[in-house]
């Protein structure tokens, strides 16, 4: 693997960087208690082409490889993981799936504001008794004829109030299974479609989650993605790119931790020295050095995978186990390093220990991870 990196990738890297330090960083304490979206930085992040970071250019994205998007994510995760994920689900999930398998007119209409973060988009599989067992959807798209008539509710969906355009997964032919479900692009708006109330969560409090309950809503036969029956196949494709982003996410959790926690034991003194020279700190710092650097190179090994065009569903799930994993063991340890101090606000870490725990829940959680790399080697 060449890690020499270019100066297109560095140059990403840095704004990510200095975008997080400066715009992110000094509301991010508060909206984590306020529950508080970060509108007006994800615009920013919108105008610096991070929103759709791996889009052709021709439909409004950036045209950066997949290793600037690690890059980047990384580095905006580390100071804010609420701002990551927004960025992570409207990039993977909602402008690459578009980009992929949407019809030429879906793309001039919906993934032009989408990659340009004009708007932000979501992505609706989990319901309230189909998380990980996505075939089983009770949302039903009825065709008739002109028009689908979706009904059902949406579970836990990320951007659930602040996206405007939403891929919404559903069961047309129940009797087919898996092979019956289609995938739509569902407007804000439309009659029938109604956003529920916010979740209160453990982490990732600034980004917004909410159920979706649609109810006869009218979806245009246009607005179908691929053809009949291929909703199923999208989304597992969709999320298996969505899997490098969450990662990447846990990659800036974990390394935003560890600097923190790096930082204070050089200078905390404690028995006549600083902490770092008690090797009960030393180790944790050196475990954390070495998940996180194996992590990121899960993250990017997926990465090229992706670019190269072959199949990520294993590199992408290795990447995701691993790097969340990483992410809520070094978390914890950051706070231990951080003691009493690390257990109030105004350090930082505690929040990145709460919002560390969702990264082995969505978009697969680690058992499905495990599912998913098992049956590959069995092949
Ligand atoms: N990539 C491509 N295709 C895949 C795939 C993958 N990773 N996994 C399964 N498929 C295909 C299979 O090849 C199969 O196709 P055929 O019918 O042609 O053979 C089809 O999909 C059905 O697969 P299975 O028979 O393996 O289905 P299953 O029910 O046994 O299990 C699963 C599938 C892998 C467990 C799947 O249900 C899964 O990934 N579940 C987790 C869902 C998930 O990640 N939810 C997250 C919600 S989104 C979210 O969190 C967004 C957010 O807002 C942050």
């Amino acid at each position: 693997m060449d890690f020499n990196f270019s100066e297109e990738q560095l140059m990403i890297q840095q704004a990510a960087r200095d975008f997080a330090q400066n715009e992110l960083l000094p509301g991010v304490i508060e909206r984590d208690n306020l529950q508080k979206f970060p509108k007006e930085q994800v615009k920013k992040m919108g105008e610096m082409g991070l929103m759709g970071m791996m889009i052709d250019p021709k439909y409004g994205g950036a045209g950066m490889d997949s290793i600037s998007y690690v890059l980047a994510l990384e580095e905006i995760s580390k100071i804010d993981a609420s701002a990551g994920v927004i960025m992570s689900v409207n990039n993977s999930l909602v402008c690459a799936g578009l980009e992929r398998f949407a019809s030429e007119k879906q793309k001039q209409k919906y993934l032009v504001p989408l990659a340009q973060g004009k708007v932000i988009g979501a992505f609706c599989l989990s319901e309230p008794e189909a998380g990980s067992d996505a075939t089983s959807q009770r949302t039903t798209a009825e065709d008739k004829g002109e028009y689908y008539l979706l009904n059902g509710t949406k579970n836990w969906i990320t951007n659930g109030a602040t996206a405007t355009y939403y891929i919404v997964i559903a069961q047309t032919y129940p009797e087919k299974g898996h092979k019956g479900i289609n995938a739509f692009i569902v407007e804000k708006g439309w009659e029938g479609f109604v956003i529920g109330n916010k979740e209160d969560k453990l982490g990732i409090r600034g980004s917004d989650t909410h159920s979706l309950m649609f109810t006869d809503v009218k979806v245009p036969k246009e607005n179908r993605i691929g053809e009949d029956g291929f909703g199923f196949k999208f989304a597992m494709a969709v999320l298996n790119g969505g899997r490098i982003g969450i990662a990447s996410q846990a990659l800036g959790i974990a390394s935003g931790a560890y600097e923190r926690a790096l930082k204070y034991a050089k200078e905390r003194k404690a028995f006549g020295t600083e902490i770092i020279n008690h090797q009960a700190i030393a180790f944790k710092l050196a475990d954390m050095h070495v998940n996180i650097t194996a992590a990121r190179m899960l993250c990017f090994k997926a990465a090229v995978e992706k670019d190269l065009g072959k199949d990520i569903s294993e590199s992408g799930a290795m990447a995701k186990l691993y790097a969340s994993k990483t992410a809520m063991e070094t978390t914890v340890e950051a706070v231990q390093i951080h003691g009493g101090y690390g257990y109030v606000k105004e350090y930082h870490v505690e929040r990145l220990m709460r919002d560390a725990k969702i990264t082995q829940i969505y978009e697969g959680t680690s058992e499905i991870q495990k599912i998913v790399i098992s049956r590959s080697i069995a092949q």
